[in-house]
């Protein structure tokens, strides 16, 4: 089978191809719409939707040259029905619908949650069912104990911001642009990550749930005390930040191992590119076996939702149902 992705949840546009006969991706583009939101400090809905109609196209035509096939050589259509923004989210829809009528293809929904699991099945090796997933991205954090296809247990999540999000505020606190995440990332390698001490919040709770607004009211807090932040001080606050980030997330994800009696971890979502905490979790997780998406697709990308596509379409019958869902839980699959 060979299915084309859309994704277009928030401000990446990602096209990609997918074969499942080689469990390889023929082709994949990426459109970062990050340097027009940059100005604005974060996302704007409907910049976000514009720019996705205008590249949309092109990029399609551009995936099938590159993977030198035609539509008619396709299977399938998979577009990201949800989580996302409203409007970025119905630019795909809409023309996954088109195409679908225009093709004669059949056309599915996505989960954008389940999508960003999925694609470490594209990795070799790739991980065996049962495992623990930690979703890190801009939207959510989310732990779940990930059984097979379409057989999700949410075991923990963020009360509040999301780490992404903290990242991205966190940067936003510091005059860094966005998106935040690699930004502090890179300052962070010449500070120290001991040097401000900050909450790791619900780590001593007895549950799977994070929170991170707190540690960002603690930046805050420090960030409004200092009158001139020079290099060395912002170093040091991103690189705390990514400590007590890191405990936090290190902690859950041994608590949820042990209570679920799980040997493998795969962690996926725009935060997993951080290497600094791919380090962390290395040398804290123990005797566990790590996965994670090659770093192009830890963040939104288009052969993420071919390959969930592929796998619902084995699944569900629910196709060419065209729809979005905003706010769509994983545990609703
Ligand atoms: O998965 P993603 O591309 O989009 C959502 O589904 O939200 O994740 C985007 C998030 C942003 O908050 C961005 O700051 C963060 O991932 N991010 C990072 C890094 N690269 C992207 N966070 C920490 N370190 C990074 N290197
Ligand atoms: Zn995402």
């Amino acid at each position: 089978m060979r299915i084309l992705g859309i994704e277009t949840s928030c401000d990446e546009t990602g096209i990609a191809i997918y074969d499942s006969s080689s469990n390889k991706i023929l082709s994949e583009n990426i459109f970062s719409q990050a340097s027009s939101h940059a100005q604005y400090g974060g996302v704007v809905p409907e910049l976000a939707s514009r720019d996705h109609i205008s590249k949309l196209l092109p990029l399609i035509s551009l995936t099938f040259h590159q993977a030198k096939i035609k539509p008619r050589q396709i299977d399938a259509i998979a577009y990201t029905a949800g989580p996302g923004l409203r409007g970025p989210l119905l630019t795909g829809a809409a023309l996954a619908n088109s195409l679908s009528r225009g093709w004669g293809k059949p056309c599915i929904g996505i989960n954008h949650m389940e999508a960003h699991l999925l694609v470490n099945l594209l990795e070799k090796p790739s991980p065996a069912f049962p495992f623990l997933t930690l979703l890190i991205s801009g939207g959510h954090c989310l732990l779940v104990k990930t059984i097979d296809i379409g057989k999700y247990e949410l075991l923990g999540q963020s009360r509040d911001d999301a780490v992404g999000e903290a990242f991205d505020k966190v940067a936003k606190l510091l005059g860094l642009n966005y998106p935040g995440g690699p930004e502090i990332e890179r300052i962070a390698k010449k500070g120290d990550p001991r040097h401000f001490d900050l909450p790791q919040p619900m780590v001593k709770e007895d549950n799977l749930d994070f929170s991170f607004s707190g540690l960002k009211t603690a930046v805050y807090y420090l960030v409004k005390k200092k009158k001139k932040l020079d290099m060395n001080f912002k170093s040091n606050i991103a690189a705390s930040f990514q400590y007590a980030v890191s405990e936090t997330l290190i902690n859950k994800c041994n608590k949820a191992i042990e209570e679920n009696y799980l040997n493998k971890l795969v962690i996926g979502g725009g935060v997993a590119s951080n290497a600094y905490l791919k380090k962390r979790f290395k040398e804290n997780i123990p005797n566990v076996e790590l996965f994670y998406p090659r770093q192009e697709r830890c963040t939104d990308n288009g052969a993420m939702v071919a390959i969930a596509g592929f796998y619902r379409l084995s699944k569900s019958k629910n196709i060419d149902k065209i729809d979005i869902k905003p706010k769509w839980s994983l545990s609703e699959i």
